[in-house]
């Protein structure tokens, strides 16, 4: 079972590329760029990824993120994800950035995407991954600043496939950003949310009905309405689930609490993905493999999760067909 994990060509659809910092370029980037952090030594850094929650984690995230400054920082960042994607046999991936954690700290929204963008595009020429730039909201900004970071993104909409929504969850549901939203929408970009990873599945409903979300990240809610599951089914609508996150996060206390193989029997399109790796002890294969050796899981299963992430990759469907 592990050598199919590791031999089958893999899709990643929920990655933070902020979140594939790793401790070694955190610690790099800190003395290249002057910025301090709160840890002595890589081992200090591992120790103190030990979270309770959502939001004891993003604490730590987001102050790992300060180290990151220059057009070369973004793309060694992402390259060394690329890196990843060869070892975990990732042929395609759609990344996640989030623009006003760096905005907000005066680095151009401009370096930011084009250090992404030109390691994408290296990463094309020299491995044949194709590649899609999602744009995150953080939830526990205002809707305003949202609206502010679409207008920045607007004259990037070459790089830029789609919006997201992440960030703190509880007390933030999708309802606050339906205005954002709607003019994402209009100006054609795809959308996602996360939804549904701590707080209840009205935060589903709501990223469903006002929204008009393409895809969930995570949903692993959703189980608990048997209305939602069969609207989910009906309409197979993806959901990126993100198994390494769910147990660091303790949305579960073990793995063998994880719902994922539920959620795929009842028929619902789910998908597997590493969220923030740096931070959750592993890679795409890793997610995989913690979950073979944690849940009864067939051959045909793994099939299915794999070939999920394709189906509901934004990608053309000439693409999909080569991929599938
Ligand atoms: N940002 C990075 N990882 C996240 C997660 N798992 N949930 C919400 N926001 C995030
Ligand atoms: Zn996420």
């Amino acid at each position: 079972m592990i050598d199919l994990i590791k031999k089958l060509p893999k899709a990643e659809l929920h990655l933070h590329i902020e979140g594939s910092l790793e401790p070694e370029l955190m610690f790099r980037l800190s003395k290249k760029n002057q910025v301090d952090i709160p840890y002595k030594d890589i081992e200090d850094v591992r120790n103190a990824y030990n979270f309770t929650n959502l939001q004891t984690f993003l604490d730590i995230y987001y102050a790992g993120a300060n180290v990151l400054l220059t057009k070369d920082d973004f793309y060694d960042l992402t390259w060394e994800y690329i890196l990843k994607c060869v070892e975990n046999n990732i042929i395609h991936t759609e990344i996640f950035f989030d623009p006003q954690t760096h905005t907000a700290r005066g680095v151009p929204f401009d370096v930011v995407i084009t250090g992404i963008k030109e390691a994408l595009q290296d990463a094309k020429a020299k491995y044949g991954i194709t590649s899609c730039i999602i744009m995150c909201f953080l939830r526990h900004l205002s809707q305003e600043d949202a609206f502010e970071t679409l207008d920045a993104a607007l004259k990037y909409q070459d790089d830029i496939i789609g919006v997201g929504l992440d960030s703190s969850e509880l007390g933030n549901p999708p309802s606050k950003f339906k205005d954002v939203f709607k003019k994402a929408k209009e100006a054609g970009f795809k959308l996602v949310a996360h939804a549904g990873e701590e707080a209840d599945f009205s935060y589903i409903y709501e990223a469903l009905d006002l929204l008009s979300i393409h895809r969930i990240d995570h949903g692993v809610q959703s189980i608990k309405s048997a209305a939602l599951m069969q609207r989910l089914k009906d309409e197979q609508m993806p959901l990126t689930v993100c198994p390494n996150s769910n147990i660091e996060l303790k949305v579960f206390e073990t793995y063998k609490e994880h719902n994922i193989k539920e959620l795929l029997d009842y028929g619902l399109n789910v998908s597997v993905n590493s969220d923030d790796p740096a931070y959750f002890k592993g890679y795409m294969n890793q997610n995989f493999i913690n979950l073979h050796e944690n849940i009864e899981l067939s051959e045909d299963d793994i099939v299915t999760l794999v070939k999920n992430s394709f189906k509901s990759a934004f990608i053309s469907d000439e693409l999909k067909e080569v991929y599938l």
